[in-house]
C-alpha cells in the first residue's frame, strides 16, 4: 500500500495541534519494523483516535490485508473515517465506533497483529480478549505501558493508581504466560511485545 506522505504529515500535525494522543515517532518506528517483518494479513487496533497509526500500519499489510480499528469517541471516529478516505484506504481499514471492551467480547475472528492503544485501566481486559483473538505466531503490541514513567515509580497520585496497577498487572501477566514470548521495551512511553508461540 502506498501512502501519500504529505497528507499523512497533515493528519499528524492536526492531531498534535488538537492535542490528540497519537503514536510517538520512536514507538511507531519500532512497530513499523515489526510489521515489515511480519507482513500481517489482519491487524486489529484498539484505539483509533483519528486514524494516524492505522494509516501508517496499512503500508505493511500483506496483499488483500485489512485493519479493523475501534474508537469509542464519535468525533474522533468521524475524523478517522475522513482521514482514511482522504488517503483512499477505506477498502482496507474498517473503523468501528464502539466501546472496545464490549465490542471485543462479540468478536470471533483471528488476527496476525493486535495493537492495544486505548484506556489504560482496561489494558488487562483488552489483553484477555487479544489472547483469544490472536493467531499462532501472532503479535500483541501494547503502547504506553509505562504511563509516562508512573508504572516504574513507587509512588503515584491517587487518581492514577488504578491505571498504574492495571498496567503492572498487564506486564506481569504477559511475562508469566507460557504461551507467549514477551518483552517490554523502554521505547517511547513503553511498548510491550508478546508473540504467541
Ligand atoms: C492513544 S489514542 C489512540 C492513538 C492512535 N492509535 C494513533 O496512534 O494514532 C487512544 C484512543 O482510544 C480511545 N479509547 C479509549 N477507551 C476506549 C475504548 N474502551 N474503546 C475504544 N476506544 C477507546 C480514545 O478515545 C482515544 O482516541
Amino acid at each position: 500500500m502506498i501512502i501519500d506522505k504529505e497528507k499523512l504529515f497533515q493528519i499528524k500535525e492536526k492531531a498534535l495541534n488538537d492535542n490528540i494522543p497519537i503514536l510517538q515517532d520512536e514507538s511507531l518506528e519500532l512497530i513499523e519494523t515489526i510489521l515489515s517483518i511480519k507482513k500481517p494479513n489482519k491487524i486489529l487496533e484498539v484505539g483509533t483516535a483519528v486514524g494516524y497509526s492505522a494509516i501508517c500500519f496499512s503500508k505493511y499489510l500483506d496483499k488483500n490485508g485489512s485493519i479493523l480499528t475501534i474508537e469509542i469517541n464519535e468525533d474522533r471516529y468521524k475524523e478517522a473515517l475522513n482521514n482514511i478516505d482522504k488517503l483512499n484506504l477505506s477498502s482496507s481499514i474498517k473503523v468501528v465506533n464502539d466501546d472496545a471492551v464490549k465490542y471485543l467480547e462479540d468478536l470471533n475472528e483471528k488476527f496476525d497483529v493486535i495493537f492495544i492503544d486505548a484506556a489504560k485501566g482496561q489494558y488487562i481486559n483488552f489483553l484477555n480478549q487479544a489472547k483469544r483473538l490472536i493467531e499462532k505466531n501472532g503479535i500483541i503490541i501494547a503502547d504506553n505501558v509505562f504511563f509516562k514513567g508512573r508504572v516504574l515509580n513507587g509512588y503515584n497520585e491517587h487518581k492514577h493508581r488504578t491505571a498504574v496497577n492495571r498496567l503492572r498487572e498487564y506486564i506481569d501477566n504477559i511475562k508469566e504466560d507460557k504461551d507467549f514470548k514477551s518483552t517490554v521495551l523502554n521505547v517511547g512511553d513503553g511498548v510491550a511485545i508478546s508473540v504467541k508461540i
